[in-house]
């Protein structure tokens, strides 16, 4: 069963000379959307991935003779999963910016925004469409309002990712569910986390599942998962105390730390800090989101489960990815 998109017409997005980004979470229907596009379209047109290797140097590569001789003869080029290609921004540039009449589509995940990759470049150059997974808006398409009401609950259980909403049966349901869990969660966040059980991880995702809403006690947490509340509190002092450091040594960007239930916020001076924070935090192997409501305050969720030594690494990495935030935004003494 194809459900039909609200961006289905992505025509009404394109416009010549300028790139249409196309961001969502993995999963989200991204590559289906782009591909449904291109086989209805006249328009000669070029569909490649990030994943290979060549367009990877190609596209990444800066050189406008090799960029512009690899989209000759087409009226489209079309990239998925862009936030593969280092420097993509720059590539996309050159191809709306030096080639008349051209259209440019490019997708990725939600990663790609943040990375800052396309954002600069791109000033003015692009229109961006974020992909999430279905709304119930798109399923009205497929079913009347008497109908979505009684497949509310389901919804409300099994979510909205299109592969699932397709899915004939609830068990069918249940094994894409697991398999998103097992290769995406999993993967990712408890790589970046280092997260060494997962199984903890699990519980206490299911905990903060039945909290949605409440606010998040840590002795209630770390009583239902079975680890010492002392842990939890010899972790948070680790932090602060670590913090009190980092503060002397970071003046000009950390303003403080707050406590968000599970998070950490540290909050910096101004509103590009946060943004900025997720990149230098990446790139020294750290996670961390900035507050959508505020974007001084960047978030990290360290597990619970930690030790002095990972604690002290994190707070290594953070010393790190502070100091390459304020080479970034200027604010570098001297
Ligand atoms: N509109 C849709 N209707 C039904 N299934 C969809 C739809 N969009 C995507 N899917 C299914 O969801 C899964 C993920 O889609 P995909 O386009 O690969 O996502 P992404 O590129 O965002 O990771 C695929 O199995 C795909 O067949
Ligand atoms: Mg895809």
């Amino acid at each position: 069963m194809k459900i039909p998109r609200e961006y289905q017409n992505l025509s009404a997005f394109l416009k010549q000379n300028k790139a249409l980004i196309i961001l969502g979470p993995r999963q989200s229907g991204k590559t289906t959307l782009l591909n449904d596009f291109l086989s209805g379209s006249n328009l000669r047109y070029k569909l490649d991935s990030g994943d290979d290797i060549r367009v990877q140097e190609i596209l990444g590569s800066q050189d406008f003779a090799r960029i512009l001789a690899y989209a000759s003869g087409y009226q489209l080029i079309a990239v998925d999963e862009a936030q593969r290609i280092k420097n993509v921004g720059l590539g996309l540039k050159i191809l709306v910016d030096q080639i008349p009449g051209i259209f440019v589509i490019a997708t990725g995940s939600s990663s790609f925004e943040l990375s800052g990759q396309i954002g600069e470049p791109l000033t003015g150059r692009k229109t961006t469409l974020t992909l999430y997974p279905i709304a119930q808006m798109e399923l009205a398409h497929l079913h009347n309002r008497f109908e979505l009401k009684s497949r509310f609950e389901e919804s409300m259980i099994f979510g909205s990712y299109p592969e699932v909403v397709a899915a004939a049966d609830k068990n069918e349901k249940i094994r894409l569910l697991n398999e998103l869990v097992g290769s995406y969660l999993l993967r990712d966040v408890l790589q970046l986390e280092r997260v060494k059980s997962s199984k903890l991880l699990l519980d206490l995702l299911r905990l903060l599942a039945f909290q949605i809403g409440n606010e998040v006690s840590w002795s209630e947490l770390a009583n239902r998962l079975g680890i010492d509340t002392k842990t939890v509190a010899r972790y948070l002092d680790l932090f602060e105390k670590g913090f009190v450091k980092l503060k002397e040594k970071h003046p000009e960007i950390l303003v403080g730390l707050r406590q968000l239930g599970l998070m950490m916020g540290i909050e910096m001076v101004n509103e590009y800090c946060g943004p900025a924070m997720s990149l230098t935090c990446y790139k020294n192997g750290i996670l961390s989101v900035y507050a959508n409501n505020d974007k001084r305050i960047s978030q990290l969720l360290p597990p619970l489960i930690i030790t002095r030594k990972d604690a002290e690494e994190i707070l290594e990495r953070l010393d790190a990815a502070l100091g390459d935030a304020k080479v970034m935004l200027g604010l570098a003494a001297g």
